[in-house]
């Protein structure tokens, strides 16, 4: 008896095993062989089809459950099921492997050097004045100036009487000042479009004490308009304060400044004496220059060129900032941004800086990856 039972279960495993079973191991190797061998998405949704699709083989299969014994039909059911669940998460890894295949063969090939030198472009330029401002904010960084900043729209307190110009001085009108306009009954101090940048040596006096060595570039406003005049232009201040500062060290910044932003050696300046309600002794420096064929040459011959006005910081200026005069001194002076760009780079008229005349701006712009240094070159 144990013989024959041994005999049946042989049966049962191998050769009597029931038709959807042979037929379920054939489909299952049949399709996890191709999808094994399947190069691209496309042939893995070829054989999706085939195998588990609407009209696919084990679809084709799921029908014929119809005509089993309920017996053969409770086994068969779950194994069809099972093997859909196979098909499907073959598929779905072999997709994923794909995917990653392609992420690592674009890796490969799409490669970039961002070490390489960049090529020149010209599409886009840095306007001559961020240029210029650049140039003589690396100058300035070298010889120990930090850049400070103050608002465009200022009182009337910081742009004049701090800098000891008060309300019945001259150069109030002469500077012909934009006003803000106020509404009726607005008690705030009366606020001006700053016509100088002299008013930020004031609120970073008041903003960091003494000792300072600060420039500080910036847009102001008058309201002139002519070859050389523009109602918004830009300027340069400098203010040195310490202990036991003087003109001399005024006059070597100046001619250290010079030289390097013209990139000419031992530019030397002149000083005339002049007149500013800020400082004390006051002094209009002009630099060395010669006219040849009827072009500008700086830092050579004898002729003399007004660049900016300077002088030691008026002892009422220094107080409105909140340093005492008794202890410290210090020298002042401010330039015309555009005025400088216009002699470096050959520019004739003002007016040309804002027209915003592509022509004009590619001419005269500088390439956009060109940083100004001291030691790599200003202006290449
Ligand atoms: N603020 C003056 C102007 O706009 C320029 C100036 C002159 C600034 C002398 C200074 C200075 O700091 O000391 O005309």
């Amino acid at each position: 008896m144990q013989g024959g039972l041994y005999l049946d279960a042989v049966l049962v495993a191998g050769a009597g095993k029931p038709e959807v079973d042979v037929v379920m191991d054939d489909l299952k190797a049949k399709y996890l062989g191709q999808i094994a061998q399947a190069g691209d998405e496309a042939a893995l949704e070829a054989i999706r089809l085939a195998a588990v699709g609407k009209k696919g083989e084990v679809a084709l299969q799921m029908r014929e459950l119809g005509r089993m014994t309920p017996e053969e039909r409770q086994a068969a059911g779950p194994a069809l099921n099972a093997l859909k669940d196979e098909i499907n998460s073959a598929l779905a890894a072999k997709k994923a492997a794909l995917a990653d295949a392609a992420l690592d063969a674009r890796l490969r090939d799409e490669w970039l050097d961002v070490t390489l030198p960049v090529r020149p472009r010209r599409e886009g330029t840095i306007h001559p004045i961020s240029q210029v401002t650049e140039e003589v904010t690396a100058i300035f960084g070298e010889l120990g100036f930090a850049v400070a900043e103050g608002p465009r729209i200022d009182t009337d307190w910081y742009n004049f009487d701090a800098l000891n110009i008060p309300g019945h001085h001259p150069a109030r009108a002469e500077m012909d000042t934009f006003y803000m306009h106020r509404a009726e009954g607005d008690n705030r101090p009366p606020h001006v479009l700053r016509t100088h940048t002299s008013p930020v040596q004031i609120r970073t006096m008041e903003a960091q004490g003494a000792p300072l060595r600060i420039i500080c570039p910036g847009g102001v406003y008058r309201a002139d308009y002519d070859q050389t005049h523009t109602p918004m232009f830009h300027q340069v201040e400098g203010l040195a304060i310490d202990k036991d500062i003087s003109m001399a060290n005024l006059k070597w910044t100046l001619e250290e400044f010079f030289s390097a932003f013209f990139e000419v050696e031992g530019i030397k300046t002149r000083f005339r004496a002049s007149h500013f309600p800020f400082t004390e002794p006051s002094a209009e420096v002009d630099i060395q220059c010669s006219w040849v064929d009827g072009q500008l040459r700086i830092g050579e011959g004898d002729g003399w060129m007004e660049v900016l006005g300077s002088g030691m910081v008026h002892p009422k200026v220094l107080a409105a900032g909140g340093i005492d005069p008794n202890e410290w001194q210090g020298f002042a002076f401010g330039m015309g941004i555009d005025r400088i760009a216009m002699l470096k780079y050959g520019i004739p008229d003002l007016r040309a800086f804002f027209d915003s005349d592509l022509r004009w701006l590619r001419h005269y712009g500088f390439a956009s990856l060109d940083q100004p240094t001291l030691r790599g070159g200003l202006s290449r």
